[in-house]
């Protein structure tokens, strides 16, 4: 996997037509550290114990088979709102109608009830008919037990409509392998139009 650009508009989104996988969640959720790990390579995606450090929609290739696209989080109150709404508008610009986009990995912190704006993301995403797994990221920092009724919990709520539901952390590797196959098989299967 390699960095293949940052964009801050629509007219920087890659125009190859490879299929596309986006990284979408809340700000801290653990995309770019979830987007290393599934590349294994550390330092490819910007982690940042601040959130809201990915501000622009940044494209990663793996080879010749997808890109998979790193989106600016939500839910970072400490910004200033034109600020919040520009990052709004420009995840927006990229899901609606994006023709490559094959399925969206929707994250959200294993250790949380979902919030407000994961509530909001995932009636988007219904609304736009867009295919997602929702993942739960940081189970390493929990026991089995809670992880596994996490997951359930999920299953039964805020990804009753996802193609799966899966446990995952960037530490231990947990949950990776499987991903990662739905994503790869997600891209064969193409784009979203075919
Ligand atoms: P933004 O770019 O701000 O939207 O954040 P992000 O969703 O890309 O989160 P990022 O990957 O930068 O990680 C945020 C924080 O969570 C960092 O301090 C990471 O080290 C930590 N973190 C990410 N993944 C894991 C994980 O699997 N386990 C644990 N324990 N910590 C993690
Ligand atoms: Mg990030």
């Amino acid at each position: 996997m390699t960095f293949a650009g940052s964009a801050a508009s629509p007219d920087q989104f890659p125009r190859d037509g490879l299929p596309e996988v986006a990284f979408l969640g809340r700000s801290n959720v653990g995309k770019s550290s979830l987007l290393n790990a599934l590349a294994g390579v550390p330092k490819l995606a910007h982690v940042s114990s601040k959130p809201g450090r990915t501000r622009l929609v940044n494209f990663f290739r793996v080879g010749s088979e997808m890109y998979l696209a790193d989106l600016p989080g939500y839910g970072y109150a400490r910004v200033p709102r034109e600020m919040r709404e520009g990052w709004e508008a420009l995840v927006t610009s990229y899901l609606v109608g994006r023709d490559p986009l094959a399925l969206c990995v929707f994250l959200v912190d294993a250790r949380h009830d979902p919030s407000e704006g994961d509530e909001t993301l995932r009636r988007f995403l219904d609304r736009q008919e867009l295919p997602y797994v929702l993942a739960a990221t940081k189970v390493d920092t929990l026991g089995r037990g809670p992880a596994a009724s996490r997951v359930k919990d999920l299953e039964r709520g805020l990804g009753r409509k996802a193609w799966a539901v899966v446990g995952v952390s960037a530490e231990s590797g947990e949950g990776l392998d499987s991903l990662w196959k739905t994503v790869r098989a997600a891209a064969r299967h193409g784009r979203r139009e075919d």
